[in-house]
This record gives structure tokens, sequence and C-alpha cells, in this order.
């Protein structure tokens, strides 16, 4: 059977610098949650610095790279501009995500399979420099094999789809990361989810074992507003490690 390491949870702060950037003031700062993220059970900290700098802007980028321990999943579009941060900074990893600028947030997964040739010299320019190289893209099966052949480690599955439906139908796009999960896992490539999840979302999704990583932001920024950052990171973290454990109890008995 295989050995099914912990469920690390990467902390989304974009939001903080939203709020900050709502006044554009300093404040609140987005290093400081990040601190405070990773103080609280985080394993990692993860920021999308977007072309048009809605909310982390290039100085985020570099003092959270001076000022905290964690390592840093930098979320990035494929452009040279990014490619050139990505390289001043050298972060733990970068997960490679599409990017409209009319969108409110990442709408849909990357394209691996049609974009193939503008990601490879991405893919091969991060890896070289030792960055850990991501695809955020959908639960399809297409996409893990396009994300082999241009030779990324791990793929993020867009959860959006799961998070935003209910019932049936939000059980049908569970079975499809689940199933998406055990493919990566024969393609050699590591698994991560992302995107709308929260406390009551996150239990089937955390049970999943061949998920290594949840990237977690709105929602947790959100209920920071009513029981602090401190209490939010903790609950998630502790909802993830149950769902987990209780998923090996089920597997082992
Ligand atoms: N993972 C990726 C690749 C994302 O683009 C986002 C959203 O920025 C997240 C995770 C976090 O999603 P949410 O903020 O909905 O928790």
């Amino acid at each position: 059977m295989t050995a099914y390491s912990k469920l690390r949870l990467g902390v989304n702060i974009d939001h903080v610098a939203t709020i900050r950037n709502a006044r554009g003031g300093e404040y609140p700062d987005p290093v400081r949650a990040a601190k405070l993220a990773a103080a609280a059970g985080a394993d990692g900290i993860t920021a999308h610095l977007r072309e048009d700098r809605r909310h982390i802007r290039d100085d985020d980028i570099r003092r959270i790279r001076e000022e905290v321990d964690a390592p840093l999943n930098f979320e990035m579009a494929a452009t040279d501009e990014m490619v050139d941060i990505a390289l001043r900074h050298l972060p733990h990893a970068a997960c490679i995500v599409p990017e409209k600028r009319a969108e409110r947030t990442t709408e849909g997964g990357l394209d691996a399979v049609r974009g193939h040739n503008h990601l490879q010299p991405v893919v091969r320019q991060l890896g070289d420099a030792g960055i850990r190289v991501s695809l955020f893209i959908e639960a399809d099966s297409k996409q893990l094999e396009a994300a082999v052949a241009l030779g990324a480690p791990v793929v993020e599955l867009h959860a959006g789809a799961y998070a935003d439906l209910e019932g049936a139908e939000q059980a049908v796009e569970l079975a499809r990361i689940v199933e998406a999960a055990a493919y990566a896992e024969r393609l050699g490539l590591e698994c991560h989810v992302g995107h709308g999840l929260t406390f009551d979302n996150v239990a089937p999704v955390a049970a999943i074992g061949t998920v290594r990583e949840l990237n977690i932001g709105h929602f947790l920024i959100g209920e920071a507003v009513f029981s602090g950052l401190d209490s939010a990171v903790r609950r998630m973290r502790s909802l993830m490690d149950n769902a987990r454990a209780d998923s090996q109890g089920a597997r082992s008995a």
C-alpha cells in the first residue's frame, strides 16, 4: 500500500493585499499575514503576482522571500516578465496559471495541451533554476498527460466547479478530482488541489490520499475578519488533518 505523507496547506495571501490596495496604503500587510499563517500551521505561502498588480505587488514578493521562513509558491502567468521575476527571487515553487485581465479570479485551468509550445520554455527555465513547477489545470486526463509531456513535476487541480456546485453535481466533480488525482500518481505527478475550498467543502478533498497539498486563500482571509487569521488557519489545518486521518483509518481497517 502507498504510504501517504501529511497533507500540506498553502495559504494564499492575495486578498490581504486586495484589502490593502482598496485604500492604497500599507495595511493590512500581506507579509505580516504570511508570517502569521506560517506560525499557525501553514506549510507554505502562495501569492499571485498578476500582470495588473491588482493585489500582490513586486515588493511583497521581495519581502516574502526576505522575511518569511515558509516556502513561497509563486503563482504566475507564463509570460517573459513573470519568468524574469521568478528567476530573480527564486521561490521554492511556481504555479503557472492562465490569466485574463478582466477575470475576477483564476476562472479555469491552463490549457497545457494547446499551450504546449508556449509553456515548454517557461517550464524548462523555471525547472532549470531549481524551482518546483506546477501547472494549474482542470481534472482531465489529457491535461495531466500534457503536464507530463511538458516535464512539469506537479499539477494543481482546479477545484472551482466542485466548490461552486452542490449535491449530486458536486459529487460528480469530486469524483473527477479523485480520478484525476489517482491518474496523476500513476503518471508520476505530484498532485495539489486549489480554488474555492472552505471549512465546509475541504474534507472530501483532504481525504484523497494521493493529494499532497491544498492551496486556500479567499475563504481564509474572509474568515479572518471574524475569527482572526490564526484561528482560521488552525481550524482549516485541523479539518484537513482529521479528514486525512479518518480516510487512512478507513483504508487500513
Ligand atoms: N490555487 C490557485 C492556482 C489559484 O489561482 C487560487 C486563487 O488565486 C487558489 C489556489 C486559491 O483559491 P481561493 O482563493 O479560492 O482559495
